[in-house]
């Protein structure tokens, strides 16, 4: 089957699209406002755009009264936010963090996790969370959208400091992520973890190519 999106057409009883790009990584994104107030959102239209130097982003849409969401403004107030890690023990935090709530309100506290000082930025870290980045605030770019919800706020932010808690490091000195158990999306109300990995290389020994891959390149 196909069907265009603009009329979904599909003759499904749910809309498939969030489903066909999966599983999407979870930012768990703290920021603080020019208030001072501690706010923490889950987003998994989230990605990692390159890593020398590292910039990540996110896509807020609107929220359900068809203005920025919390995230965004404070992000672009201060210019500063931090990537937190979604796991699957951390996942009823994740999703109390998603309620639609007023600024004023510190959603650590709404999410029971706790605040750890950041280094380079004012935002606060979740102390629960395996890995955190210190992001600075770099571009919005604004895509017009359909509906009260459908304009979307690209975020891109610079990571200037990574944090990687010592037990999600394994004996090889990677990431466990089998351990760690990241949470991600898989559209409708599902979620998935990581829990298999297996190891491809690149055919054709192009060591440029490699190192590219693996993350090492401008070293
Ligand atoms: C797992 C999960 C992923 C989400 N991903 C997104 C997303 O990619 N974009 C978005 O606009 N909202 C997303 N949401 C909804 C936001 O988290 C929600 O609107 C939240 O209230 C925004 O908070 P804020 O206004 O404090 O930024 C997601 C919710 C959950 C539970």
């Amino acid at each position: 089957m196909y069907y265009d999106p603009t009329l979904n057409n599909h003759g499904l009883p749910y809309n498939p699209f969030k489903s066909c790009v999966v599983p999407r990584p979870i930012g768990w994104i703290s920021t603080l406002s020019a208030d001072g107030v501690h706010n923490l959102a889950p987003y998994s239209q989230f990605q990692n755009l390159t890593f020398d130097p590292p910039y990540v982003m996110f896509s807020a849409n609107q929220n359900t009264r068809g203005q920025r969401k919390d995230t965004v403004v404070n992000i672009e107030r201060t210019g500063e936010f931090v990537y937190n890690m979604a796991t699957f023990d951390l996942r009823d935090a994740v999703n109390r963090s998603a309620a639609e709530v007023p600024p004023e309100v510190d959603e650590f506290d709404l999410a029971g996790v706790t605040k750890a000082p950041s280094v380079l930025v004012k935002p606060c870290r979740v102390a629960e969370s395996p890995v955190q980045f210190e992001c600075r605030y770099h571009q919005t770019l604004r895509l017009p959208g359909n509906g009260i919800m459908g304009t979307v706020d690209v975020i891109i932010g610079l990571v200037v400091l990574v944090h990687i808690k010592d037990d999600a490091i394994g004996s090889d000195g990677r990431l466990n992520v089998l351990r760690i158990r990241p949470l991600a999306r898989l559209g409708y109300f599902d979620y998935t973890t990581v829990e298999s990995s297996f190891e491809m290389v690149i055919p054709g020994g192009n060591k440029d190519l490699l190192r590219g891959l693996e993350g090492v390149a401008g070293s």
